[in-house]
């Protein structure tokens, strides 16, 4: 499914920047996006707990529209009840500090009333990406959570276009998907993945590492790239995972999936030639679940 190209009415050149303003109710932020009349908006989505993965996504967005909004809010509906949702790392004063030095014009951070309030009864299938088999197999609670959210901060905000990290692929087609099928006016642009000196992908959840699990986590990329390089001198595909999965099983994963996958509609690939492929793994090393991807 080929991201959607939508043109973004352009960043115009007289747009002052302004102090950053914590909205934190449904009519303070309609009164902020009113007061926009004819600045373009980006929206970047998160959770809080913002690593310089985070911080790429709003720079992109302060380079596309005149406005900037970031959305922290921890959405209880995309954990199952045995994940952390509890224990989810929440760092509010080091994620305000980080927006305000980057100049982000609104923080919206709504608290669960405000997006669930008593009553609410009404949530996203998705379909397509969201029933590929690879996270929704082992979160088959998550899409569902995800689209929710998300189509809820969309309609809310009325950005031109929003960020996604490419870190969560599955979740980039799934919220591409969703915005394309339901009509919503938003550009959902994908951003690549930053990673640490030694490959890691950037994650909120990497805060759960131990030192040794960290030393050891950086082999998932390392393991992505070399079965990249082979997958790309044509060896066979499935010789290639299982060899790709018992090397991190050896650095101490218990593999969840590695799978070679149509880059864009996510379905299953006999061999490189029926791409563009992406590698995509999801691993869990002691308690801590970490998923990557590549392209190859
Ligand atoms: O990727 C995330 O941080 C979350 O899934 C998102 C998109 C903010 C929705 O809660």
């Amino acid at each position: 499914m080929p991201p959607r190209s939508d043109p973004v009415p352009g960043k115009s050149s007289k747009a002052p920047i302004a102090k950053t303003q914590i909205l934190r109710t449904l009519p303070a932020l309609r009164r902020w996006r009113a007061g926009l009349r004819g600045r373009s908006v980006a929206l970047v989505p998160t959770m809080g707990a913002l690593h310089d993965g985070h911080l790429t996504l709003v720079r992109y967005a302060r380079r596309k529209c005149d406005r900037v909004v970031v959305s922290i809010f921890v959405n209880p509906t995309q954990f199952a009840p045995h994940e952390d949702f509890g224990s989810y790392p929440r760092t509010w004063d080091a994620d305000l500090a980080a927006l305000k030095a980057l100049n982000v014009d609104a923080v919206w951070a709504p608290n669960v009333a405000t997006m669930y309030p008593e009553g609410f009864a009404t949530k996203i299938a998705p379909g397509g990406p969201a029933l590929a088999g690879l996270e929704d197999k082992f979160r088959p609670h998550f899409f569902g959570g995800v689209c929710t959210v998300v189509a809820k901060l969309l309609l809310q905000v009325q950005p031109d276009i929003a960020t996604f990290g490419e870190k969560d692929y599955q979740q980039l087609k799934v919220v591409t998907a969703m915005a394309r099928d339901l009509d919503i006016a938003t550009r959902i642009a994908g951003v690549p993945t930053v990673r640490e000196k030694d490959g890691l992908a950037m994650s909120s959840r990497n805060a759960y590492l131990s030192p040794e699990e960290r030393a050891a986590a950086s082999t998932l990329h390392r393991m992505l790239k070399a079965c990249a390089i082979r997958l790309k001198k044509a060896e066979p595909v499935a010789q290639t995972l299982i060899e790709g999965e018992a090397e991190i099983e050896q650095a101490g994963f218990a593999v969840d999936y590695l799978e070679a996958r149509h880059a864009e509609t996510l379905a299953r690939i006999a061999s490189i030639k029926d791409g563009p492929v992406r590698l995509l793994v999801a691993a869990k090393i002691g308690r801590t679940r970490l998923i990557d991807n590549i392209a190859v």
